[in-house]
């Protein structure tokens, strides 16, 4: 493993623990607890399962950091220390339909960054069914376990293979997606939408997709792996081409030249509205 500073490896020996149980829920989820906490959101077991452990894995090596994770919302910590913000589950609906495309997801907000607000310092996305790790602390490049990452080269639009998420039941803006669907999609080589949108960030650091673009995301769905394209020197906006704010979830992520072409034409659909 290459070398990395001590938060990575706490996060990633606090992933490696919650994974196995995760793994074997997987191989049993016909047998698993789920209900419902809104149209089409579902929650197992399984999810509250990892949270608990990555909390209390985590508290163990930090234990004045507060947390905010998709299904426990909110713990203080001490408000001058970084938080760890925490998707136990990513890809719920794979999960449950026994589609093995889901990861955990797990970012590190310092409350005071270089300028003085907020800033994600660290994220570590786990996928326990392929047991791949990608992961980047700022300034130090992203990583897909010992290899460093690289987003694509690609810059034709006619050669780009494009992730989204489409909104459903009770979630989402159907009219903007679809807008923004029927500018970009006779444009480009593919679309995919494969249900999580941490591990759609980090197949864009990774190079697989050469762009991805939703909203109405949460902060534990983006937190990590904005930070992993960053530093695999992609580019990440919300929808104006502006800063991504991850409280309000717009995303448009791809190489720096692919971007620029994206939002053109994301931009200009919503423009055309
Ligand atoms: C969901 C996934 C999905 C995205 C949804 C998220 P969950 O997270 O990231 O790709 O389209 O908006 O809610 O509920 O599986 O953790
Ligand atoms: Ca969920
Ligand atoms: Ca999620
Ligand atoms: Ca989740």
């Amino acid at each position: 493993m290459v070398s990395h500073s001590g938060l990575i490896t706490v996060m990633e020996r606090a992933a490696r623990k919650a994974g196995p149980r995760l793994r074997r829920d997987f191989n049993e989820v016909q047998h698993l607890q789920v209900s419902r906490k809104g149209p089409a959101d579902f929650v197992s077991i399984a999810d509250k399962r990892a949270e608990d452990t990555l909390i209390e894995e985590l508290q163990k090596a930090r234990p004045d950091w507060g947390f905010l994770v998709e299904e426990r919302g909110e713990i203080k910590g001490d408000p001058n220390k970084p938080r760890w913000i925490i998707d136990p589950l990513d890809g719920t609906s794979n999960f449950l339909h026994g589609i093995p495309h889901f990861c955990m997801s797990i970012a590190v907000e310092d409350p005071f960054g270089s300028q003085g607000k907020p800033e994600i310092t660290h994220g570590y996305i786990y996928q326990p069914v392929t047991d791949e790790s990608f992961w980047a602390e700022k300034g130090r490049g992203a990583w897909l376990q010992d290899q460093r990452l690289r987003v694509s080269a690609r810059r034709d639009l006619a050669d780009a293979l494009i992730a989204t998420g489409i909104p459903f039941l009770g979630h989402g803006n159907f009219a903007e997606w679809s807008r923004i669907f029927g500018a970009i999609a006779p444009e480009v080589a593919g679309i995919r939408r494969f249900g999580s949108a941490a591990l759609d960030l980090a197949w864009v650091a990774a190079g697989r997709y050469d762009g991805f673009w939703e909203s109405d995301l949460k902060p534990w769905d983006i937190a990590a792996g904005l930070l992993i394209v960053k530093e695999a020197g992609g580019f990440a906006t919300d929808y104006r081409g502006t800063e991504v704010n991850i409280a309000k979830g717009q995303v448009l992520a791809a190489n720096d030249g692919l971007h620029s072409k994206l939002h053109k034409l994301l931009a200009g659909s919503l423009r055309n509205a």
